[in-house]
């Protein structure tokens, strides 16, 4: 047994470096200029120096070509501008393979990718939104042999999120779910609750048995920011999963972007205070106002009004805003329908405005 541990050490090792070896696939060129230019005045000039025997011409890649486009095309991809010590570029002045030039400690070269990132490579990269991605803990589907047989809520804690010594024990992720029928799973009305702090969600799948089904899908579009001490329903959509087969099924949820924020603003408080606020005020707050039997707390403060509302704002699909969905469509339980079309609209004004500028 120990030597079977011994030998996939070794096969790890191994890989470990044929990783550094292997070709990476040439990666498309964006709109170059200002990269292209940082590119010749550092990295290609080393080149044209001293690689140009081979890797002009014969020898791909052709990063010391004479023509300085195709040979920036041909560089990025040996460039790992996230972890510049791990280029490949680095690692190949490292590995002797071309005399004197490869036979170098690295740093030289490490030195002029950086440059060729400061000088202007950088001002090139798309601006990628900082994602931080969260899978909660597997727990059990509880037995849903019973078609229509109701909706049982579940619940997982978003502690994973917190570092341990500020734990947020209450901060949460809900979901129902019922047996839809013979081959499916029906999950609705999506919640986080939050705690001391507001967060923002982008993004939420639904992992049975550790995979997810790539067709069912309507909650990869969610895209909130939720303010401390609240639980926004965050969809209005129902969505099927095939059931399990397994003999104790798990769920899991994974979200692409989970993180704290500052706070929740709205953007057109002034819109949400003459289109929106006066139709809130007169049809909904006799019951939101005070009640505790929904997550909808309707205040009379203007500003926190506005959050409270544009947390039932759907930006993807702003029709689907379970803030008029709900009580005007109907598309979650509501005891009543209390707006008539005209007043839905105008709270649809101050909606498709907020989304805009959100
Ligand atoms: C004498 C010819 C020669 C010279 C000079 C040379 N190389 Fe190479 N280079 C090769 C050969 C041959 C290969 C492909 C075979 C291999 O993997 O070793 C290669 C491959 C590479 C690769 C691709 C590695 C991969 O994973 O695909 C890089 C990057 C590279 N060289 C960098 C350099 C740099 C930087 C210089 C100049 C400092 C240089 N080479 C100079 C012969 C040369
Ligand atoms: C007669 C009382 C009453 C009135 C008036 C009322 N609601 Fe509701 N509303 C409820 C109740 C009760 C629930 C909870 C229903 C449930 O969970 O079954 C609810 C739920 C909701 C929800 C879902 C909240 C969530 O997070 O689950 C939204 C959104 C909502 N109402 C919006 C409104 C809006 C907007 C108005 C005014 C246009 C309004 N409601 C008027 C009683 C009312």
């Amino acid at each position: 047994m120990k030597s079977l541990f011994l030998i996939l050490g070794c096969v790890v090792a191994l890989s470990g470096c044929n990783y550094r070896e292997s070709k990476v696939p040439p990666q498309p060129v964006l709109n170059a200029s200002s990269g292209l230019r940082a590119f010749q005045e550092t990295v290609y000039a080393h080149a044209r120096a001293n690689c140009v025997q081979c890797h002009s011409w014969r020898q791909p890649p052709l990063f010391a070509a004479e023509n300085v486009e195709e040979a920036y095309a041909a560089a990025k991809p040996y460039a790992d501008f996230h972890s510049i010590k791990d280029s490949t570029f680095v690692f190949r002045t490292k590995n002797g393979h071309c005399g004197q030039a490869c036979e170098t400690d690295g740093t030289h070269m490490q030195a002029l990718i950086q440059e060729w990132w400061e000088k202007g490579e950088n001002a090139q990269q798309p601006p990628t939104p900082q994602e931080s991605t969260l899978l909660t803990d597997a727990i059990a589907l509880p037995e849903l042999k019973k078609i229509k047989g109701g909706f049982v809520k579940l619940s997982w804690t978003l502690d994973a999120l917190t570092p341990a010594r500020v734990q947020q024990t209450s901060e949460r992720f809900e979901l129902e779910v019922e047996r839809f029928d013979v081959s499916s799973y029906r999950f609705r009305q999506p919640r986080i609750h939050t705690a001391d702090r507001a967060l923002e969600v982008r993004g939420i799948k639904i992992l049975i048995d550790g995979a997810s089904d790539l067709t069912g899908n309507a909650y990869l579009k969610i895209e909130n920011k939720i303010a401390a001490h609240s639980a926004p329903l965050l969809s209005i959509k129902h969505q099927l999963v095939p059931v399990s087969s397994a003999a104790e099924p798990i769920v899991q949820i994974s979200f692409r972007h989970l993180a704290e924020i500052p706070n929740v603003e709205c953007s057109e408080p002034t819109l949400f205070e003459n289109k929106a606020l006066p139709i809130l005020a007169s049809r909904c707050q006799s019951c939101h106002g005070k009640m505790p039997s929904s997550q909808f707390h309707l205040v009379n403060e203007t500003e926190e009004a506005c959050r409270a509302s544009r947390q039932l704002v759907n930006v993807v699909s702003p029709l689907d805003s379970p803030l008029i969905a709900v009580p005007f469509l109907q598309a979650a339980s509501h005891p009543a329908r209390v707006l008539t079309p005209e007043e839905a609209r105008s709270i649809n004004d101050w909606i498709a405005a907020e989304v805009k500028s959100w």
